[in-house]
């Protein structure tokens, strides 16, 4: 099976597909506004540490996993920890993109709904649950499972190589327009003036677990993506570029969002809000002093979310596709037809009750999460082959011979006390 296996065909697919993954909602609507209320530059400064020092190690972790097995998240376990309990990783890495998925996908369908509504500015009132958020859903799902259909290279591959390149530049004219809008200043103070006194306790773990989302971390994307990696590719470097290419997008969606919200004169709002009632409302006001150039902006922003949310969407379909083709034995097709399925079923419960849809979010990007990032650790840090680490992390000692140590120390011990003290803590506040 192993023998007929695709690649990525070289180091910028393999890091246009993990960003891909990597950057998505989550950029857009939680980070900005994270960074405003929570000391700003100052943030930043803790988002970048929080990334480098535990994010990209965990990262490294589960590429370590994928890379040397060659398998899907499942199949990676049992050929590293045969017949153990560590199978319950496998399973649950498989279980929770798919729950995951299942509200995304809701959201990647608000923003088509957003994209042709923006053609008119005319919004009118947000509604995310009912009838037309199940349509936009069906659409946005079939899309992102036909993308997947089409298979790593072709499908996967080739949509991110065009995607990232092409979100990067829309978000990067987004943030021009909107740092020139009158009254853009204060956008920017919000985002950039340091207070170090909003670094809590409290701060430093919502800039982790920010940092894990967005990385997709502890749900077996990064197993299952990692798996398709050449065995000659340097997993530090193309980790690194991921690491990179997400936090520099953030940071640009916050100077692209924040500066035409002030303008505005809106406060600033996270999460749904501020994607579908806020900037509609920031929108419109451009479209009537402006009407094309605004028009224009709205269009494009729109545009954007839709790519984003499918370039992570894809990542989450690709690991329940990976299982059913290598441990069922189904054809990719068929496994991409039953993942569609299976997430739009589940979808039901929150395309049509907004408290569910919270709930599932919740619990599955806390909960699911960090559980899935704790047991990562331990294993890699505690159960793996400690050779069979370094050999894949400096390619047989050809590579990154220094960072090694480095690496096995933080994943070892650092990162598992971190998790669990977040762990607990989700449980009890
Ligand atoms: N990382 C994506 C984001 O920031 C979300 C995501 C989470 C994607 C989990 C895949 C898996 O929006």
């Amino acid at each position: 099976m192993a023998t007929n296996r695709e690649n990525f065909g070289s180091r910028a697919a393999v890091i246009m597909a993990m960003a891909g993954s990597a950057i998505g909602l989550g950029n857009i609507w939680r980070f900005p506004y994270m960074v405003g209320e929570y000391g700003g530059a100052a943030f930043i400064l803790v988002f970048i540490f929080c990334s480098f020092l535990l994010s990209f190690p965990i990262f490294l972790s589960e590429a370590v996993v994928g890379r040397r097995t060659h398998s899907n998240a499942l199949g990676a376990m049992k050929k590293l920890a045969p017949k153990s309990g560590w199978t319950a990783l496998g399973y649950l890495s498989v279980i929770t993109p798919m729950i995951i998925v299942s509200y995304y996908s809701i959201v990647g369908g608000w923003s088509i709904e957003y994209f042709f509504k923006s053609f008119t500015l005319n919004f009118g009132e947000f509604r995310p649950s009912g009838w037309t958020p199940l349509i936009f859903n069906t659409i946005f799902l079939a899309l992102s499972s036909i993308i997947v259909a089409f298979g790593v290279k072709s499908g996967i591959e080739k949509f991110n190589k065009i995607s990232i390149p092409l979100l990067f530049v829309l978000i990067v004219l987004i943030m021009i327009y909107s740092l020139n809008m009158p009254g853009a200043e204060k956008g920017v103070e919000y985002l950039i003036k340091p207070d170090f006194s909003k670094l809590t306790g409290r701060t430093f773990a919502f800039a982790l677990g920010q940092s894990f989302y967005s990385m997709s971390l502890g749900m077996g994307i990064v197993i299952t993506y990692s798996s398709y990696v050449h065995k000659d590719e340097n997993l530090v470097a193309s980790g690194a570029g991921t690491v990179l290419a997400a936090l520099l997008f953030s940071v640009l969606a916050g100077f692209a969002i924040m500066p035409a919200v002030f303008s505005a004169g809106i406060a600033p709002s996270s999460g749904p809000g501020l994607v579908y009632q806020t900037l509609p409302h920031v929108f419109s006001g451009m479209g009537a002093t402006a009407p094309i150039l605004g028009t224009l902006v709205a269009v494009l922003f729109f545009f954007s979310v839709v790519v984003a949310a499918m370039t992570s969407s894809i990542s989450l379909l690709e690991v329940g596709v990976a299982f059913l083709v290598e441990e069922k034995g189904l054809s990719r097709k068929k496994a991409c037809l039953i993942v569609f399925l299976a997430a739009w079923i589940l979808g039901l419960l929150s395309v049509f009750s907004i408290d569910i849809f919270g709930k599932v979010d919740a619990f599955s990007s806390n909960f699911l999460l960090t559980a899935g990032v704790l047991l990562v650790v331990l294993f890699v840090g505690w159960k793996m082959d400690k050779e069979e680490i370094r050999e894949e992390l400096t390619n047989h000692m050809t590579v990154n011979k220094w960072v090694f140590g480095i690496f096995y120390f933080l994943v070892r011990y650092v990162a598992p006390i971190v998790v669990l003290v977040i762990f607990i803590s989700n449980l009890v506040l």
